[in-house]
């Protein structure tokens, strides 16, 4: 296989569109091929076997590998700044085979609070039953965490920017914990993306996206993805391979279509938010805005916008708010809007919103959702690709005067 066309030293944007699998591509096409052949046919048996010892490039079976989602591996691996990327058919598939990848019975994790809905319910509900003990620690409690870790912890998972509070958690210290006590560190990126943050540069072990989100960025894909340095992703991959939640091949080349526009799409979905985040903080109908960007109001507010600085590139495009009146007057808000979608999920391009409180957090008693900080008149705002100020008119007239 030649090696891929862009090195690591050119822009994002350039890795993006240049770094697929193949140069010159078939047909001396610009764009990748898409291939649905699920097995491949060999000259002689020592080349079929020559390809099977090839664990992380060799195609003799489409779970295994395929040549599209090599190509939008490559790609995705070139913007995250790192050796391997693995493709699946859903975020939870990429959540749940890179954590299967790393314990076994008798092992212990520790995970922060704030974490997706669907992956707390692995972690409480499923690998216990594996035998792997799960602590939960207060997200950004870091003393807390330490004292969780013991002698057989392997891995630490947590995610920042975290859903719907947008905490941002400390990747550097982190990482620095995970090292000290030998736990690899697991990381959701979803919300942040390769382009506004490199949680691997900062010495995590490995990332995990629900690519459903900005990564696809259209709203039309179910998909998730791993990357990390080569050792950690053979064990991906092989864990890939007999789990077998392989992303197909259509998808991945829609993928690869996506990451070309991801940096440009950011950048817009960044500008609408900043714009959207800083009408909100001026409406009397609104108490509390949660985004990463908005201006400090204590030290601890201002310990997170210094850290999201540092560790990001913008601010991301996910708003949370909290209205005054409570529940009644979010569900009249929500049903208000002409614009905005009522519906879950995020990170498309079109705008979306949503009470955790029937979403994300509906399985959770209010007592408990509030101690996370979510209360009854929160809306979880995930800013598209419209005109700004269109999408601040629909606010308007649904918050009304
Ligand atoms: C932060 C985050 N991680 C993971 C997932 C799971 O991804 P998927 O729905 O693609 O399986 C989601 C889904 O909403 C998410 O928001």
């Amino acid at each position: 296989m030649k090696p891929p066309k862009a090195e690591n030293r050119s822009g994002f944007e350039t890795r993006a569109i240049h770094s697929g699998e193949e140069n010159p591509y078939p047909y001396r096409a610009v764009t990748p091929p898409m291939v649905f052949s699920s097995t491949y046919r060999f000259e002689s048996i020592g080349a079929m076997l020559e390809t099977m010892q090839d664990s992380r490039r060799g195609i003799y079976y489409s779970r295994r590998h395929h040549p599209t989602g090599l190509d939008a591996e490559a790609r995705l691996a070139r913007m995250e700044g790192c050796g391997e990327a693995a493709l699946f058919a859903s975020g939870m598939a990429a959540i749940t085979t890179t954590v299967l990848s790393r314990v076994q019975a008798g092992d212990h994790v520790a995970v922060f609070k704030d974490i997706y809905g669907g992956a707390v319910n692995f972690f409480a509900n499923v690998l216990p039953r594996y035998g792997v003990d799960v602590t939960w620690v207060d997200t950004n409690d870091y003393a807390g965490l330490e004292e969780a870790l013991r002698p057989e912890t392997k891995a630490i998972y947590f995610e920042s920017p975290t859903n719907p509070m947008l905490k941002i958690v400390d990747l550097e210290r982190m990482a620095e914990i995970g090292q000290r006590h030998g736990a690899a560190l697991i990381f959701d990126n979803t919300l942040a993306t390769p382009y506004l943050q490199r949680p691997l540069d900062w010495g995590l072990d490995g990332v995990v996206y629900s690519a459903t989100k900005y990564l696809c960025g259209h709203s039309d894909m179910i998909m998730g993805a791993a990357t990390g340095g080569a050792e950690w992703m053979a064990k991906v991959h092989d864990t890939r391979y007999i789990y077998g939640g392989v992303v197909d091949p259509h998808s991945a080349w829609l993928l690869s279509r996506s990451l070309t526009t991801l940096a440009m799409r950011m950048e817009r979905h960044c500008d609408n938010a900043e714009q959207i985040a800083a009408y909100l903080a001026r409406h009397p109908r609104v108490e509390r805005v949660y985004f990463p960007g908005s201006a400090a109001r204590s030290r601890s507010e201002l310990a997170q916008r210094d850290l999201a600085q540092r560790q990001m590139k913008r601010h991301g495009a996910m708003i949370s708010f909290e209205v005054a009146g409570g529940g009644d007057f979010a569900d009249r808000v929500v049903e208000r809007l002409k614009l905005i979608a009522l519906g879950v999920s995020l990170g498309g391009i079109e705008s979306l919103i949503v009470e955790p409180r029937y979403a994300t957090h509906r399985r959770m008693a209010r007592e408990q959702r509030e101690a996370l900080g979510i209360g009854e008149g929160m809306l979880r705002l995930s800013v598209g690709l419209e005109s700004a100020d269109d999408l601040v008119a629909d606010l308007e007239q649904a918050l009304g005067a």
